[in-house]
């Protein structure tokens, strides 16, 4: 646990950060987030994470206490004040102390600051498993904090040896829990849903980096070539780019980890280097 969040623009020790019992996010999971990955001390694609953020806010009615510049700024003062070069950060407005148990409030803006992200290395190098769910996530473009279909199916991931929840509506692929989802098909296309579901920054540094090794495509993907795709890979901030080899059971592909969940996931880190590389302080 990092040593400092921040309150409403104070930083303060995490230890001692509170939030009043009637804030909205706790009465009825009103709120947003967004969480993002910083090295050097400098958060990654900062401008596309915060346009994300202030975007989820809006499409709520919530209005952020802080402008962009300065919620930039403080993020900043807070990565300085808890000394780690590398972490990530959680951006998190909920919809504050509601009057009546109902209504939105003013809205709390909470920023918690997180380890570095560390999945065991054979989730990379032999893939992970996923099972299914019939779900759409409401708002799908917002960042909501809700999470309940996800969370109160843990105990069937878990049991079925899978990472996570993979979200289908109507035979239609939309993405996992926490994550946007690509295939290869045969024609050894790049192929991920375009509607009804977040936008993933990492999916779209995966599309760019993609850009001149193989056709991309973005439109409504079927289950059915899910199943049959050469290989399926999961993307998010926390995960990079993370090969699935096994659906309901059921082996994808040949069942091991394919050439290009590899090379796209090489691709995105040599993307997400040369962010930092070139970002301004
Ligand atoms: C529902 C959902 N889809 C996709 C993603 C991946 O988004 P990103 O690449 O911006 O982390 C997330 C990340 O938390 C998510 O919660």
């Amino acid at each position: 646990m990092a040593q400092y969040c921040s309150l409403n623009g104070k930083i303060l020790p995490q230890k001692e950060a509170s939030l009043g019992v009637t804030d909205l996010a706790l009465l009825r999971g009103y709120g947003i987030f967004d969480y993002f990955l910083f090295r050097y001390g400098r958060p990654m694609l900062e401008a596309q994470y915060l346009e994300r953020f202030y975007n989820s806010a809006e499409k709520m009615g919530l209005e952020p206490p802080m402008r962009w510049q300065e919620l930039s700024r403080h993020m900043r003062e807070l990565i300085a004040a808890n000394g780690e070069g590398k972490g990530a950060i959680r951006l998190l407005l909920t919809g504050g102390y509601s009057p009546d148990g109902y209504s939105p409030g003013t809205p709390n803006l909470i920023v918690l600051q997180h380890p570095w992200p560390s999945y065991p290395e054979t989730h990379f190098t032999e893939g992970v498993g996923l099972i299914t769910h019939h779900f759409q996530r409401e708002w799908p473009e917002v960042k909501s904090i809700n999470y309940l279909t996800g969370i109160k199916l843990l105990p069937e991931i878990r049991s079925a040896g899978a990472l996570e929840v993979l979200y289908h509506y109507n035979g239609v692929l939309r993405e996992s829990v926490r994550s946007n989802v690509f295939l290869i098909n045969d024609k050894e296309e790049l192929v991920t849903p375009d509607r009804d579901i977040l936008f993933g920054i990492t999916r779209d540094s995966v599309i760019k980096a993609a850009a001149g090794l193989l056709p991309v495509v973005t439109r409504e993907v079927r289950m059915e070539e899910v199943y049959n795709a050469r290989e399926v890979f999961l993307t998010g901030s926390n995960k990079s780019a993370m090969p699935v080899v096994r659906i309901d059971g059921r082996a994808i592909g040949d069942g091991k980890v394919g050439y290009w969940a590899r090379t796209l996931k090489a691709k995105l880190e040599e993307y997400r280097e040369a962010y930092y590389q070139r970002a301004e302080v």
